[in-house]
């Protein structure tokens, strides 16, 4: 019985935890912000929620893509290497699908000039007022230019979008 409140505890604390990040993935739609920056440490279930954001507005009809940040890194690769085909699709994807989700963004620490410049690009062209974006990521909004390459004008865009971060917080879901 003490075990099974203990778990009780532990997963009222994980859900209270992801509290704001709900409240602000329903509110992105009607939101005053094309973009929701959805930050925290690792398994605090950051991934989790936004792909359920994405599948919600799926079954609504709404043309959705989640993608990791390290996938459109290579896909813009790719396309600047002329290869065609997925990298271009994908990229063409990523800046006009209304809502996209731009995972594990600042997990790669070294990405190149055209890497950068597509990154900006996209950032650009996801603050069309009728596009929706869910930037997920383990860096608070003080790292963003300082603690990756990603410099100060990706940094600029990216708080344009998404406004002031929304933390995700409580414990570790993967420590069960
Ligand atoms: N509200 C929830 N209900 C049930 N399971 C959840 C919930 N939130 C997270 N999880 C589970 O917790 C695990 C970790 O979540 P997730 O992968 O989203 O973490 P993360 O914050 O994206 O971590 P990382 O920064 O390492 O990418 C997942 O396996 C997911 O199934
Ligand atoms: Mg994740």
């Amino acid at each position: 019985m003490v075990e099974l409140n203990r778990h009780a505890e532990e997963r009222r604390d994980k859900e209270d935890g992801q509290a704001d990040a709900i409240a602000a993935l329903a509110n992105l739609v009607a939101g005053r912000r094309p973009g929701v920056y959805l930050w925290g440490e690792t398994g605090r279930g950051k991934s989790w929620l936004a792909d359920r954001a994405v599948m919600a507005a799926w079954d609504r009809g709404i043309p959705s893509l989640c993608i990791r940040e390290r996938e459109f890194l290579q896909a813009a690769t790719g396309a600047a290497r002329g290869d065609g085909g997925w990298c271009d699709q994908l990229i063409a994807a990523a800046r006009s699908v209304s809502l996209l989700c731009l995972d594990e963004f600042g997990r790669t620490r070294r990405i190149t000039e055209v890497q950068q410049d597509a990154l900006d690009q996209l950032v650009d062209d996801r603050m069309d007022p009728r596009l929706r974006t869910i930037v997920v990521t383990n860096i608070d909004r003080e790292h963003l230019a300082a603690d990756t390459c990603r410099g100060a004008t990706l940094a600029s865009r990216i708080v344009g979008l998404c406004g002031p971060p929304v933390f995700i917080d409580g414990p570790d879901w993967r420590h069960g």
